[in-house]
């Protein structure tokens, strides 16, 4: 734990955090059963109403669920913020972000203006909180790093993401207000360079070699990744404004070469890591970073003027390649080395107290063993493979990705719920062994 400095005193109650990473794969799981209950024909288009349904119980019921509840977690431990009333303001982000990811998805399954009013209220009122959440617990930080100014990057593309995305389910939610579709491509943008992007950028400058044992990124790149990407963002966007094709291209390919670099730099690192056993968590993040590098490449086919597929296949292959692959993956096994940290972290504030000894604590490596992780993986990256031949050709792939896709949040669920047990019982076993002392 060279990298960062930990505050722990600061952690909040473990079940503050934990319970987005509990809730997060009941979401995919649902994105998975209405796969399975759509008709294929409808993933034909990125516009049919149940893939943009499944899409945002993957973007927000999944990867902002595990996102925010991790993120209050290192805002408290890793800068050191303190936040008033936190216990309060995080369950009222946790119910607004559950309910609002439902009512929005009934929204667009049913086509009732009434959920899409109470998502707009509901998933604006919970990344009010979380903004809340974030920015006093910045502010009041001590500790001054890349990781918090990267952070603070990924919060901002994180709000201009949910207030396009507030404004285009406004468009679904109320007559008066038109459907600015103008706008969902830098929405979604956005949401998935800008927030994911920055957000695994920074987070894998501390977890990447702390948790997979490789050296340090380069000094010389860690402070103008993030700030590079977000300001690529901003000149690809100029195309809103003003028209200027060329300029908004160069934005755009300063993002790619962000990202590739990025990449690059990690696959690098984690070829020279000094522990060479097999590791599951490894393999989650370079599935990841594979998949980013293969949406770069694919993404800039059509800029160099080279059409290797139909538009449509081409969206649906670069929106599953971002989320499924590069996002989801990289969340998965951030996961597992995040929840044995977490329990390991309060079983160890809980013997300091009561005075015991540290050996009362399992190995953190036992907490959720790489036996149970690997099978998880490899139905994710089996998943994974199918939705993306699913693309070319639905009728023969939706259903067993969607199925093995399915299986594997299951057992995601069942690795978290299996952590917290033993969570549960070595505390009932401290709290005695303290009141026999
Ligand atoms: C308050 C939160 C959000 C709201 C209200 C929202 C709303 C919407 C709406 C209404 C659309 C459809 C636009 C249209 O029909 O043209 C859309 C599309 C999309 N959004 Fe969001 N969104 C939110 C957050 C996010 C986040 C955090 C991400 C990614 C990290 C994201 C990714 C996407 C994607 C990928 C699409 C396009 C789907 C497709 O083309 O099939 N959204 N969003």
């Amino acid at each position: 734990m060279s990298q960062a400095k930990l505050i722990l005193s600061q952690s909040p109650p473990p079940w503050v955090p934990l319970r987005f990473f509990v809730t997060a794969p009941l979401f995919a799981l649902a994105a998975a059963i209405l796969t399975l209950w759509s008709d294929p024909i409808t993933f034909a288009s990125r516009w049919s109403m149940p893939l943009l349904a499944i899409t945002h119980l993957l973007v927000i019921g999944f990867m902002a669920m595990i996102m925010t509840g991790a993120l209050i977690q290192v805002v408290s431990v890793l800068l050191g913020g303190t936040i008033r009333d936190l216990k309060i303001k995080s369950s009222g982000l946790h119910i607004c972000l559950t309910l609002g990811t439902i009512s929005m998805a009934a929204g667009f399954m049913s086509g009732d203006p009434w959920f899409m009013r109470s998502a707009v209220l509901l998933l604006g009122l919970a990344f009010i909180l979380f903004a809340w959440i974030m920015f006093s617990g910045i502010s009041s930080s001590t500790a001054r790093s890349d990781s918090g100014i990267g952070i603070g990057l990924a919060l901002i593309a994180l709000m201009i993401t949910v207030l396009l995305g507030l404004w285009l389910a406004s468009g679904y939610a109320w007559e008066s207000i038109d459907l600015a579709r103008s706008f969902t491509d830098t929405h979604l943008t956005w949401g998935l360079l800008g927030w994911v992007g920055i957000l695994m950028i920074t987070v894998a400058y501390v977890v990447v070699p702390m948790f997979q044992l490789t050296p340090p990124y380069p000094g010389k790149i860690t402070p103008w990744l993030a700030p590079v990407l977000l300001l690529a963002l901003v000149i690809w966007s100029s195309q809103l404004v003003i028209s200027e094709p060329a300029l908004s291209r160069f934005g755009g390919i300063m993002a790619a070469a962000t990202m590739l670099l990025f990449s690059g730099v990690t696959l690098w690192l984690q070829h020279n890591r000094k522990k060479k056993q097999p590791d599951s968590v490894v393999w989650f993040w370079r599935v990841g970073i594979i998949s980013i590098t293969a949406a770069v490449c694919l993404w800039l086919f059509p800029q160099a003027g080279t059409y290797i597929l139909q538009t449509s296949e081409w969206q649906l292959l670069l929106g599953t390649t971002v989320i499924l692959g590069f996002a989801i993956s990289i969340i998965n096994g951030m996961l597992y080395k995040i929840i044995p940290f977490l329990i390991w972290l309060h079983l160890s504030i809980r013997v300091t107290e009561l005075k015991l000894s540290r050996r009362l604590i399992p190995n953190i490596k036992t907490m959720i063993p790489d036996t149970s992780i690997r099978p998880q993986f490899w139905l994710h990256l089996l998943s994974l493979l199918l939705f993306l031949a699913s693309v070319s050709w639905p009728d023969l792939f939706l259903t067993p990705a969607a199925l093995l896709f399915a299986i594997s949040n299951i057992l995601l669920l069942r690795n978290i719920i299996l952590a917290l047990q033993l969570y549960s019982r070595t505390e009932a076993e401290i709290i005695l062994a303290g009141s026999d002392n």
